[in-house]
């Protein structure tokens, strides 16, 4: 049914109209004690946060979902939720997206369809000493909608080839994505995620440009190493791990 999406009973749905930013919600729901699975989605955001301090516009017909997750894992591992999302998202548009659709998936976590970006993750997270206290992870999907003059290009399911794709129907796809992926990660580890990523990753291999806070680089994206940080090789044996930045451009052959 287009407006109750089918979750597993690990979740604990809080389902909003409008909204300043699911992630902020979440995060206070999270200080408050609220259980881990507790999952916000909103129909529209007036607030809606990027990454790196960016909003992220948020009309109505699109997705925007945060989900309270309380691993017991050290904070320096919370890295590796984000991949473990990517990859939930992404399994959930090859479902939705025709098999002729390329999907890749930009570090560290955006999801691209055919070089434009259909969805993006932001991770916040709270910690007591070196370990978690709570994570959340948040998720926006374009659908119907997708905003113009990006410094990335931009793209939705509806343009994409998915036009009648609806909010509630990908959000409940996703919970259960997110759930098998998060188990995989939870019995084997980071490795599988690692390779599922590498195998979809836009631009491995290829020229990219990445905006750090303190400079922008040209190099090759040659790997992500087992923490999830961007390898890259500038030239001349200058090999950079980066593990905070922007990949702005890329530059296929
Ligand atoms: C990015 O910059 O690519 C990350 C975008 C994350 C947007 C989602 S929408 C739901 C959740 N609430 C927010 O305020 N942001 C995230």
């Amino acid at each position: 049914m287009e407006d109750n999406p089918k979750l597993d009973e690990l979740y604990h749905l809080l389902k909003l109209d409008v909204v300043g930013s699911t992630n902020e919600e979440a995060a206070r729901l999270g200080r408050e004690g609220a259980p881990a699975g507790t999952l916000v989605w909103a129909k529209s955001q007036t607030g809606g946060k990027g990454r790196r301090g960016r909003d992220w516009v948020s009309p109505g017909g699109n997705l925007y979902a945060s989900l309270l997750l309380r691993p017991n894992i050290l904070l320096a591992q919370a890295p590796e939720i984000s991949f473990v999302a990517a990859v939930a998202v992404f399994n959930t548009l090859c479902f939705i997206l025709p098999q002729t659709a390329r999907i890749h998936m930009k570090w560290p976590n955006d999801i691209i369809v055919e070089g434009h970006k259909i969805a993006g993750i932001l991770l916040e997270s709270s910690a007591q000493g070196e370990m978690l206290d709570w994570l959340v992870v948040g998720i926006g999907i374009n659908i119907a909608s997708s905003p113009d003059k990006t410094p990335f290009p931009a793209t939705s399911l509806h343009e994409s080839g998915a036009p009648h794709a609806k909010t509630a129907d990908v959000l409940g796809r996703f919970a259960d994505s997110f759930k098998r992926v998060m188990e995989t990660w939870t019995n084997e580890g980071f490795a599988p995620i690692r390779k599922r990523w590498l195998e979809f990753a836009w631009c491995l291999g290829e020229e990219i440009e990445v905006k750090t806070e303190q400079e922008t680089l040209r190099g090759v994206f040659c790997d992500i190493d087992p923490s999830g940080a961007l390898i890259l090789d500038l030239g001349g044996g200058d090999k950079r791990i980066i593990t905070a930045a922007n990949v702005i451009r890329g530059f296929p052959t």
